[in-house]
């Protein structure tokens, strides 16, 4: 296999992944859109994600918007109507590339030989009956604000197609192919291969077997298996480093006490780190007990609504 076609396909199209992907909901195919596809290989090549690759739970096909081009210097960005500085992503090789990729079945890519030249055919006025089942999720700074419960609801899906905007923005008319857009925070990326890089891991690390033991991503800060707070503290060896000991709890081998110091730490942590985490955390009688003793007020409950109050006095 040449440089050009191991970079423009981390798995193959007949992974396994693809085939079965009807049998269980934790294989996830993604399709990528760049115009930079090598940009994925280091980061999609080493730990995590490649141990996914291999053990089928998860395929990733690399779509170079670029092949989609038929003019002669593959041109795929232009500038501003209405003048500015900057130049933007022209709709036609996106937009034609999402369509011709995803009428397909997940898997397919275009072969490299065909690129530019062999293109399959494609309609530039009628959009393409796309799968309503994948969504077609455009990275921009615009986007809703990726988060923990963003990533689960996109690890429930089978197949997910990421658009990589670049330049200072993309044709407003991709939007119309786009079924979601997200942002992964509030600054301003060189384009959205970094924030796909991003979904594929935070997604990728809540399939089962992804992480290699057994309780996986379960109590991870923000994962719901913490009720969304910020992970405790955490040793190893040595026992003791820097004149710092492993608190005396951790080798007590009473498990009960564990869970208790460690439910405490991650309610002090987020206290302290995040306190906006704990107006949303399904928190305990004991949880509450305890953070008050910290300093922790609960914040007020809302005013109920007028109605809610003219039915109480009617009961
Ligand atoms: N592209 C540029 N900035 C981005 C961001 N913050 N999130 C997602 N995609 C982006």
């Amino acid at each position: 296999m040449s440089e050009y076609e191991r970079n423009e396909r981390l798995s193959e199209p007949d992974n396994p992944a693809i085939e079965t992907q009807s049998e269980t909901f934790h294989r996830i195919h993604f399709d990528i859109f760049t115009l930079f596809p090598s940009m994925f290989v280091g980061p999609f090549g080493e730990s995590i994600i490649k141990r996914a690759i291999e053990r089928a739970l998860i395929s990733i096909c690399l779509h170079n918007i670029r092949d989609y081009t038929t003019d002669r210097h593959h041109v795929c960005d232009d500038t501003p109507y209405g003048g500015g500085g900057g130049m933007i992503m022209k709709p036609e090789p996106v937009v034609r590339a999402v369509e011709t990729v995803l009428m397909r079945p997940a898997g397919w890519s275009l072969p490299p030989e065909d690129a530019y030249i062999n293109l399959p055919e494609w309609n530039p006025d009628a959009p393409a009956p796309l799968p309503p089942d994948t969504p077609i999720i455009l990275l921009t700074p615009q986007g809703r604000l990726l988060n923990q419960s963003l990533v689960v609801e996109l690890a429930r899906y089978r197949r997910l197609a990421l658009i990589c905007g670049r330049y200072e923005g993309v044709d407003e008319r991709v939007r119309q192919i786009a079924t979601d857009e997200i942002s992964i925070g509030d600054y301003v990326l060189s384009g959205g291969e970094l924030a796909a890089m991003v979904i594929v891991d935070a997604v990728t690390r809540l399939l089962p077997g992804a992480l290699g033991y057994e309780l996986g991503a379960h109590q991870d800060s923000h994962s719901p298996g913490l009720g969304g707070l910020l992970e405790g503290p955490q040793y190893t060896r040595p026992h003791t480093f820097r004149g710092e000991s492993v608190p005396s709890v951790l080798v007590s081998g009473h498990h009960a006490n564990i869970e208790r110091w460690r439910r405490e730490q991650a309610l002090l942590r987020t206290l302290h780190r995040r306190p906006d985490l704990l107006a949303k955390a399904p928190l305990t009688e004991a949880d509450i007990a305890f953070l008050r003793l910290h300093g922790w007020m609960p914040p007020p409950q809302p005013a109920p609504h007028r109605e809610q109050i003219n039915s109480t006095i009617i009961e």
